[in-house]
């Protein structure tokens, strides 16, 4: 109900009537009234006049159900919202749904991770209030070889949705790294549950650093920010559903084909590696060539030093310029 109430308010710049929403609602004035309070204690400044009625004149930076599903104007991505004031990792508990059944699109999401997990074993640094925490639990039907294209999807997604901030010049780290002004702004974690030859579940786990005001010394360098590359402080639940949009969209294309074709033009013309000199490394070895774009599959084509060309796949590999991060 209280998703449904601040929908009707946040789609209106004129004050709604209590009796309006009684009607629209059919619920009583007095349970109109309790609502009200309720969102007042989470933050909302809610302006009431006897004759006009509703009016939110502020909105706090949080990331309830309310505030997401009220936002939300999609087919499956985010029609279930589960938000928690603190998780080990989204993606912990994204998977305990996934087994319990959660559906497609279903979204976990906190304010703040205690055991943060990045790719290839790293920590996530995912404190309270300063970040975008969550993972998306996907079913989709394909087969278990193709599902990490889906992170490259999401990163098209995230760069989709930064874009929407004014001035960004947003890029994409190959795989999935979300890059401003050449330091690292979002990643993306992706895992599975599998058989041999079809797909249980997948989770997309997606951290955006947005109002974070400082670093660790040992990643200062290499991240940063929304709010230290504009200086504007962002309202996170709008980067969240703009994401969410672009992700159901991107999503849409990717299963039509089950792989990059629809999607690789745009995700090459945003890959900030594009042309550059890059230093592979993977469990089996490293070497220096020039980046060139991903093929149909979001392999990295690298032309090597010999004028060969290795097709990179992403996973236990690392990819970094010659002189630092990009
Ligand atoms: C990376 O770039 O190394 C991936 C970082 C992914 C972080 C997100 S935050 C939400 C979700 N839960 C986690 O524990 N990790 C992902």
């Amino acid at each position: 109900m209280k998703t449904r109430i601040l929908k009707i308010l946040r789609n209106s710049d004129e004050y709604i009537s209590g009796q309006s929403l009684c009607n629209e609602l059919g619920v009583s004035r007095t349970a109109i009234w309790k609502y009200m309070n309720q969102l007042k204690e989470d933050g909302y400044i809610i302006e009431a006049s006897q004759n006009k009625g509703y009016k939110i004149t502020e909105y706090p930076d949080i990331l309830t159900e309310a505030e997401l599903g009220s936002l939300f104007e999609n087919e499956y991505f985010g029609n279930k919202i589960y938000y928690y004031d603190e998780l080990d990792s989204t993606n912990n508990m994204a998977k305990k749904k996934a087994e319990d059944g959660a559906s497609h699109g279903t979204l976990v999401i906190t304010e703040c991770q205690n055991g943060g997990r990045g790719r290839r074993g790293k920590k996530w640094i995912s404190p309270s209030g300063s970040g975008i925490w969550m993972s998306f639990i996907l079913r989709p039907e394909i087969h278990p070889y193709t599902a990490s294209m889906l992170t490259l999807v999401a990163a098209l997604a995230a760069v989709s949705a930064l874009k929407k901030i004014g001035g960004l010049n947003c890029n994409i780290k190959w795989p999935n790294d979300i890059v401003v002004n050449g330091k690292k702004v979002c990643g993306i974690l992706t895992e599975m549950s599998s058989e041999l030859d079809a797909v249980n579940y997948v989770i997309i786990g997606i951290g955006f650093n947005v109002n974070t005001t400082e670093f660790d010394e040992d990643i200062r360098t290499i991240a940063s920010s929304l709010f230290l590359e504009t200086g504007l402080k962002i309202k996170r639940s709008q980067v969240v559903a703009d994401f969410a949009k672009c992700f159901e969209k991107y999503y849409k294309i990717f299963i039509q084909t089950q792989d990059m074709n629809g999607l690789m033009n745009e995700y090459n013309s945003l890959l900030i590696n594009a042309g550059k000199e890059v230093k592979i490394n993977n469990i089996k070895s490293e070497f220096i060539g020039n980046a060139i774009g991903i093929n149909e599959r979001g392999e990295l084509l690298v032309k090597k030093q010999d004028g060969s060309i290795e097709n990179i796949m992403s996973g236990e590999v690392s990819v970094r310029g010659l002189y630092g991060y990009v």
